[in-house]
């Protein structure tokens, strides 16, 4: 070597210079990283999206953005959404009221564009008590319109990746007109647009009022078919601004008499009953149940009828020749009595509050 430097040293001067540069380039990566602690999240939410778009056959004509794509991962296909509007059981009035004024202005909304009056709402609020059947209808409403269905988490909004926030809430309105005709559903929207209040955080009421400046830009676009639909147990808590958007509001409200027997029927309609049931006495017993409360009912009056039986049947269960027992009433009333039981020693515990309006 010219300059003085030994064979041996010159290897072991680049060994150490080519270690430096690996442990320093580890370090940015471990100084990146901790600078930006969600990308791992990112990372996962853009495969999932890139499945999802795949699914839905969207991958190669629409072109997302980064924060699109974070979005995308939260998209429901509509085939793969399984309940449908005969499942929701003794609410056929409303479901009626909602496809003339949601479902059939998507369905249709070639034919609809030809006047500015005749467009799908772009806010529709669900409100009602819990269990019974908001998120359902919500479900069933995209799989009948035909619409990609955004099942909007709130919290990917405010605290995942908080900072980004607003390009996030940008992204939620700019992907659905992609991505059109989409509904963007909102669960409990109280948390998200809740009343402003002092204790506000800034950031939250700039994510709300970017939120409604995006939401208000649909409602002047005739050709744009994204409807806003939200779910609360708490209407007295959405923001009046919100409420504002929201001219499509249906209650879904705690079953009737009728409706206990119906949404009865639905839940038990596969399942083998033996002739002593009496669907009407049970829904009269069961007054003040949500939809979810006689789903559970019934779930656990499916289970006593195996409990009930001599051991010696019960180990035989689940070889090829046995069958399950039909439900009784005898069950029926037995899971009704375990329910009232465990309602009384809640019902002290649990706040009222979804009974507010
Ligand atoms: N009207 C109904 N008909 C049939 N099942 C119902 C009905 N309402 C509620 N359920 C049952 O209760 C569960 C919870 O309903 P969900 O739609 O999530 O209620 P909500 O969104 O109003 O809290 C459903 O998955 C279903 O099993
Ligand atoms: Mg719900």
């Amino acid at each position: 070597m010219s300059d003085g430097l030994t064979r041996g040293e010159f290897v072991s001067l680049v060994l150490r210079l080519a270690a430096a540069t690996t442990i320093s380039f580890f370090t940015m990566k471990v100084l990146m990283d901790a600078l930006d602690p969600t990308k791992k999240q990112k990372l996962a939410a853009q495969k999932r999206a890139k499945q999802i778009l795949n699914r839905l056959g969207i991958s190669k004509d629409i072109k997302l953005n980064e924060y699109e794509m974070l979005i995308a991962s939260q998209l429901v296909d509509p085939d793969s959404i399984s309940v449908k509007f005969e499942d929701v059981a003794g609410l056929d009035q409303l479901i009626e009221e909602l496809k003339q004024a949601v479902i059939v202005p998507i369905q249709k909304r070639d034919l609809f564009a030809q006047s500015s009056l005749m467009t799908a709402p772009k806010g529709v609020l669900l409100h009602g008590p819990p269990g019974c059947g908001k998120t359902m209808i919500a479900k069933a409403t995209a799989r009948e319109a035909g619409a990609r269905f955004l099942n909007l988490d709130i919290s990917s909004l405010t605290d995942k990746w908080y900072g980004e926030s607003q390009k996030i809430a940008g992204a939620v309105f700019t992907l659905a007109e992609k991505l059109q005709p989409c509904i963007i559903f909102i669960d409990e929207i109280d948390s998200l647009l809740r009343v402003r209040d002092q204790h506000d955080h800034e950031a939250t009421a700039m994510i709300k009022a970017q939120f409604m400046q995006l939401w208000d830009g649909l409602a002047t676009d005739n050709k744009c078919t994204v409807v806003v639909m939200g779910a609360t147990n708490r209407p007295k808590d959405v923001d009046k601004a919100i409420l504002r958007r929201m001219p499509a509001t249906f209650r879904v409200g705690l079953p009737t008499v009728q409706q206990r027997r119906a949404i009865l029927t639905t839940v038990l309609r596969m399942e083998q009953t033996s002739d002593c049931v009496d669907i009407w006495r049970v829904a009269k017993l069961t007054e003040g149940f949500s939809g979810s409360d006689l789903r559970e009912l019934c779930r656990v009056a499916a289970l006593c009828r195996i409990y009930r039986l001599p051991s010696n049947q019960m180990e035989n269960l689940g070889s090829n020749e046995t069958q399950l027992p039909p439900i009784t009433m005898e069950d029926l009333l037995g899971s009704l009595a375990k329910m009232r039981e465990s309602k009384i020693e809640c019902e002290g515990t649990i706040p009222r509050s979804f009974e507010l309006d």
